[in-house]
């Protein structure tokens, strides 16, 4: 950390374990990719394996390492496919796809962990010093060792070592988000300029982004599901997708609020098209959620009469458009600048409302998790930081007193428009 190199490295390093805090967990299983929940998910066995990271290090081993990954001749430019590439990458009958995917894997993932190495060195000291951005910093260190480690892929045997391992790591990493928003949260008062945070957690969480889909993809390629190549499904419904978080969105507020909003749907309903599911099952249940907030908030004196969210999709043959409509009173003018910021939200003042701390006694007594329909301040950036690395944007408009609509544009994988790239 600290872009010094080694030395800093090794102190950071050493440090960890003794200042490191272990705050309380409770383990909520697997929300992977979710920025709400708090430290929950961080269960035991991450906590163990992220323990022997710290024994297993070995000095000189490390030093080798970080020079390489430091040698910008050893990091070749990583490739994007585009998903166009994936998809009609045919299958052969003799397996002979999956090897060579895993190949391609085997190659790209340390190349792609290295870059994000190289951004934990670049921190601000201050940064790279938390105990929660190290830990994070440790399982990248951890994914690269194993990763090159990891022998040349020959045959089918090599490749079923070689899912198991990508899918250990999937999921030591499935909380990096929660953490690096628990992290930052912790220290990002001691720095004054903001755009570091914001580069640097658009870069990573997005890269994050594609190496996961590339992973999941290709354990995907292993399952003989007819609707999917991999992790791309060939007719996808974004009715269907809507309506899945529609009803995960409004168990959360029922919840929470003791009421949800029910929910239309509009527009090209009857639409389907090739898309990756996964950073849908990201993006949407976050702006259901705030839509969903928004309206229960704004009339908590009538909560069993709340005005109906509306979500409409429009498609064609370059991209899609997805708008969450909601009566929630709107985005007052003096915060609208601040929403799409990490880090801004306005919970704690719900939580200082009278009217909410029954809502919020109720839950913090009945476990230890904060409030699970809102929390970090992270649902907006990441959602468009999320956009925008798939070739599409996230725009809101606020009419304050009123409501909000929130346009998720998205680009098709083999629309007529330049395919984005993974
Ligand atoms: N539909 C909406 N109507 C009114 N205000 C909204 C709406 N969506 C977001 N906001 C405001 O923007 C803030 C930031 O939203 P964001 O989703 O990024 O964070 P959060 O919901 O507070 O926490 P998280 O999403 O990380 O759990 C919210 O706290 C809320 O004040
Ligand atoms: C560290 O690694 C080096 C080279 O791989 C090896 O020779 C040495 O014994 C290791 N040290 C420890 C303490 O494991
Ligand atoms: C449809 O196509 C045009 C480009 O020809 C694009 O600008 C427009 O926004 C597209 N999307 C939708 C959902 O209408
Ligand atoms: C909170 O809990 C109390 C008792 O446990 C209950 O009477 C009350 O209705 C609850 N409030 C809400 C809003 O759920
Ligand atoms: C809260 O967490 C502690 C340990 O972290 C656990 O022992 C306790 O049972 C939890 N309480 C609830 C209500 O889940
Ligand atoms: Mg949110």
């Amino acid at each position: 950390c600290g872009g010094v190199g080694g030395v800093l490295l090794r102190l950071c390093l050493f440090l960890a374990p003794v200042t490191k805090t272990v705050s309380p967990m409770s383990s909520t299983g697997s929300r992977r990719f979710r920025s709400t929940s708090s430290m929950q998910g961080f269960s035991e066995l991450a906590r163990e394996r992220s323990k022997t990271v710290t024994s297993f290090y070995n000095q000189s081993t490390i030093d080798v390492s970080a020079e390489k990954v430091r040698s910008p001749d050893f990091i070749p430019a990583s490739v994007r496919l585009t998903l166009a590439t994936l998809l009609y990458s045919g299958k052969s009958p003799d397996g002979h796809h999956i090897l060579s995917s895993a190949k391609y894997l085997h190659k790209e993932l340390p190349v792609r962990i290295a870059h994000r190495i190289k951004g934990f060195r670049s921190l601000p000291f201050i940064i790279g010093c938390n105990p929660t951005i190290l830990q994070v910093h440790e399982l990248y260190i951890r994914a690269y060792q194993v990763l090159s480690d990891f022998p040349l892929i020959k045959d089918q045997d090599e490749d079923r070592r070689f899912c198991k391992l990508v899918h250990q790591l999937l999921d030591d990493h499935k909380d990096v988000v929660t953490m690096l928003a628990q992290g930052f949260r912790e220290c990002r008062r001691h720095i004054q300029d903001e755009s570091i945070i914001r580069n640097f957690l658009d870069t990573t969480l997005c890269s994050r982004l594609g190496i996961r889909m590339l992973a999941t993809h290709h354990l995907a390629l292993h399952e003989d599901n007819p609707d999917f190549v991999g992790i791309i499904c060939r007719r996808l419904s974004p009715k269907k997708i809507i309506e899945k978080w529609v009803d995960f969105s409004r168990r959360l507020s029922e919840h929470q609020y003791g009421n949800a909003p029910r929910v239309r749907i509009n527009g090209h309903v009857a639409a389907r098209f090739p898309f990756i599911p996964l950073p849908l099952d990201y993006i949407l249940p976050e702006l259901l959620k705030n839509a969903m907030r928004a309206t229960m908030e704004s009339h908590l004196d009538t909560p069993y009469n709340v005005p109906d969210v509306v979500v409409t999709i429009a498609n064609n043959d370059t991209d899609f458009v997805i708008r969450i409509s909601d009566r929630g009173g709107g985005i007052p003018h003096k915060i609208i600048d601040k929403v799409m910021d990490y880090h801004f939200s306005t919970a704690e003042e719900s939580a200082q409302d009278p009217r909410m701390s029954n809502f919020f006694n109720n839950i913090t007594n009945s476990g230890n998790q904060s409030s699970p329909m809102h929390g970090f301040g992270f649902g907006l950036p990441t959602s468009r930081a999320y956009a925008e690395y798939l070739g599409g944007s996230l725009s809101i408009q606020s009419m304050q007193g009123i409501g909000t609509d929130v346009y998720l544009r998205l680009r098709h994988i083999d629309g007529k428009g330049e395919s984005f790239r993974v």
